[in-house]
């Protein structure tokens, strides 16, 4: 498994096409399990004292009391017709592949001799993909947070993250069924989302589980399931994210409130690392959306170009993506990372282009706008950025 190895991600690789091709995954090479070493502790408490940290246990109440179920909440004799989804979003798609609609005028470009049919394909293994990536986080933040339950040494937040698990299971079962009994079959794991799971699982600080999990993926996936949410026409998709959002809010703002308290008590050295493991993310994040097994399965051999125009394709373009930090950087200056170090990662922020979604409000303020309870325009002005721009 070489090439499932994480590449060290500097100033020099991040934009480096080669290097990010280099790691792929196909249907070929699919094995049944995958293993990763846990590199942590597991920490037993003696105090019990339910409530010392208040918020914690608030949100560990909260929890219990917002538990669904999946078979049975969910309406599963809708039926789907993919291809008509795929119509109905066909200006969102529009947007999102312009960069590789230009490709296509180029001589030799892999897109020379597509029409309607290839790239509406392109929407139907696009939509499967995605989907399919959120099902693989879902198990990774099952993964992640079951191992929060062994490290995190307060009871309070063992508590609420044993909440968390039966959530996650919850989450994997419903996009697994999504996907096994609505479209057709699924993708495998996207390589730089696993080695982002990696890092989150091997490292041995309990923190940077927190980081990795909470902050970094699941703060990126309340925004990416907000906006196909918002997007989709197709009612038990909808239905099911808007069951899946009111859970994932609460799991930021645990990330959140969890942190605060132990970064305040760190070395500046210390806090170094964190931006730096945020940054990373970020990048790997970034990457993951290139949609490498999409082109595998699509029959292209070379798709260096396409991650080219991905990569570099104009800033308006590249709302959609950039969008999909409105939660991270938020969360992350409530963490006090954005500055400290002379503001290394507001640096950061700044040269990917994401930094002005600071302001927004942050998820351990806005969370319960993702009640069941809420309206879906309450939710949405939460979820979406755009309505909270200043
Ligand atoms: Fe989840
Ligand atoms: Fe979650």
């Amino acid at each position: 498994m070489t090439d499932l190895a994480a590449r060290d991600i500097t100033d020099e690789s991040a934009n480096d096409i080669d290097a990010i091709l280099a790691m792929t995954n196909t249907d070929e090479r699919r094995d049944a399990i995958l293993t990763v070493q846990n590199n942590a502790d597991a920490i037993f408490t003696w105090n019990y004292q339910k409530g010392e940290r208040p918020r914690l246990n608030k949100l560990y109440e909260k929890a219990k009391h917002s538990q669904w179920d999946g078979e049975t909440d969910l309406d599963w004799s809708i039926d789907v017709d993919v291809d008509k989804m795929v119509e109905e979003m066909s200006i969102t798609a529009e947007v999102q592949n312009a960069p590789l609609t230009r490709l296509a005028d180029e001589p030799g470009s892999p897109f020379r001799n597509w029409g309607d049919k290839e790239w509406h394909e392109l929407g139907v293994e696009s939509l499967n993909w995605q989907l399919s990536q959120f099902m693989h986080g879902e198990q990774g933040a099952l993964i992640a947070t079951a191992k929060i339950v062994e490290t995190v040494p307060w009871i309070d937040a063992k508590y609420y993250a044993a909440t968390q698990v039966m959530d996650e299971a919850r989450h994997v079962e419903v996009f697994a069924k999504y996907l096994d009994t609505k479209m057709a079959g699924n993708y495998p794991i996207n390589v730089h989302l696993q080695a982002l799971l990696d890092d989150v699982i091997e490292d041995s600080r309990w923190d940077m589980t927190y980081l990795g999990m909470q902050i970094m993926i699941e703060g990126l996936a309340l925004a990416a399931f907000g906006f196909l949410h918002m997007l989709t026409p197709e009612p038990l998709m909808k239905q099911m994210l808007r069951y899946v959002m009111s859970d994932e809010a609460r799991h930021v703002a645990f990330g959140v409130l969890s942190l605060q308290e132990l970064y305040e008590d760190m070395t500046l050295a210390e806090i170094q690392e964190r931006q730096e493991f945020a940054f990373e993310a970020a990048v790997r994040m970034r990457d993951r959306f290139l949609r490498q097994e999409v082109w595998h399965r699509m029959g292209i051999t070379d798709a260096k170009p396409i991650i080219d125009a991905q990569l570099n394709a104009a800033p308006e373009e590249k709302e959609f993506q950039r969008l999909l930090f409105s939660k991270i950087v938020p969360n992350c200056r409530k963490l006090g990372l954005l500055d400290a170090g002379e503001g290394w990662l507001r640096e950061k922020f700044t040269e990917i282009g994401v930094i002005e979604f600071e302001h927004l409000e942050d998820t351990g303020a806005e969370f319960t706008s993702y009640d069941l309870e809420s309206s879906d325009e309450e939710m949405n002005a939460a979820a979406s950025a755009a309505g909270h721009r200043h």
